[in-house]
């Protein structure tokens, strides 16, 4: 007999802020054993510490860290690859090792740390792994290339493999957050080169994507997103949350993709 939702284990990557930590306590809140990880869980300040998790040092960069918090974890059977960086500069600037260090953050990290806890999964016949994307992974704009296809690739990755996994009842779905007020703007990685061509430009969009994130969902409504992923029992391929994503996501299934990336620039302030 499988085990009702209550007495899962979970593990949250990136629990130390934002979407991850309001997901952390809507899974203690869920009844659900909870593992939280950061890259320094010690040194976490005790307010964003959630009673009832068991924080796990992990950093998505380096493999190694991966293998140990897997192992630290044990049997996993809710696995939520939240922890992220959100990379920002004029593709025609980006430095290859910040590029590399991105996509082993949000995409190879995020697959290793999966395929670690997978076997377990599918040998007990239950499992449910959530990609946090973005929106802007499905709707790409100018100055976030890196950011935008490693969302891409980590959505792209969980679609692929949901067929692999469903048989044996588990599922990989991607949440797409929009816009969401988790003060991720002030942990972006800026890669403009000072006097660049594009720099004008880039602060622009920069800004605006600031402002809207400063206006955004609080990350709690996205952790219920995420809680109504796991909680489905057959979780779809893609849940769209927050910050105009409703708008957004009609335009691309409505209306002609140069349409759609035209409007969506414009809207950050890039004409073309
Ligand atoms: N906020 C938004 O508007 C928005 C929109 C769309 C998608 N998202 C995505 O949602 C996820 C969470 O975003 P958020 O806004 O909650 O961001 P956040 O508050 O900045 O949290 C990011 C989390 O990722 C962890 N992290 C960063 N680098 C890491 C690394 N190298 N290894 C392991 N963990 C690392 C951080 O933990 P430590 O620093 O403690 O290690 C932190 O807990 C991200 O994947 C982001 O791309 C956010």
């Amino acid at each position: 007999m499988t085990a009702p939702h209550r007495q899962r284990t979970a593990l949250v990557t990136g629990a130390s802020s934002g979407i991850g930590l309001a997901t952390a306590r809507a899974l203690v809140a869920g009844g659900h054993t909870v593992y939280g990880t950061g890259r320094n869980p010690d040194g976490m300040p005790d307010d964003v510490r959630v009673p009832g998790v068991y924080y796990l040092p992990l950093d998505l960069a380096d493999p190694a860290s991966i293998e140990r918090c897997a192992a630290q974890a044990g049997p996993v059977d809710v696995l939520v690859n939240n922890a992220g960086e959100s990379q920002s500069g004029p593709f025609e600037e980006l430095p290859p090792d910040d590029l590399e260090r991105l996509f082993r953050i949000n995409v190879l990290g995020a697959v290793l740390l999966s395929q670690l806890v997978l076997p377990g999964m599918r040998e007990r016949g239950y499992g449910r792994v959530v990609m946090v994307g973005s929106m802007l992974g499905s709707l790409p704009l100018a100055y976030r290339s890196s950011y935008c296809a490693s969302k891409a690739a980590l959505r792209t990755f969980a679609s692929a493999a949901r067929a692999e996994f469903a048989p044996y009842g588990v599922w990989l779905t991607t949440v797409e957050p929009g816009s969401i007020n988790t003060g991720i703007s002030g942990r972006r990685t800026h890669l403009v080169r000072s006097g660049s061509v594009f720099e004008e430009q880039y602060r622009r969009v920069i800004s605006r994507l600031d402002a809207r994130e400063a206006a955004g969902i609080p990350a709690e409504e996205v952790a219920a997103q995420i809680m109504d992923a796991i909680r489905a029992r057959r979780p779809r391929p893609m849940y769209a949350v927050g910050g105009g994503s409703r708008v957004a996501f009609a335009m691309k299934r409505t209306l002609p993709e140069s349409v759609t990336e035209r409007i969506l620039n414009r809207q950050f302030g890039v004409r073309f």
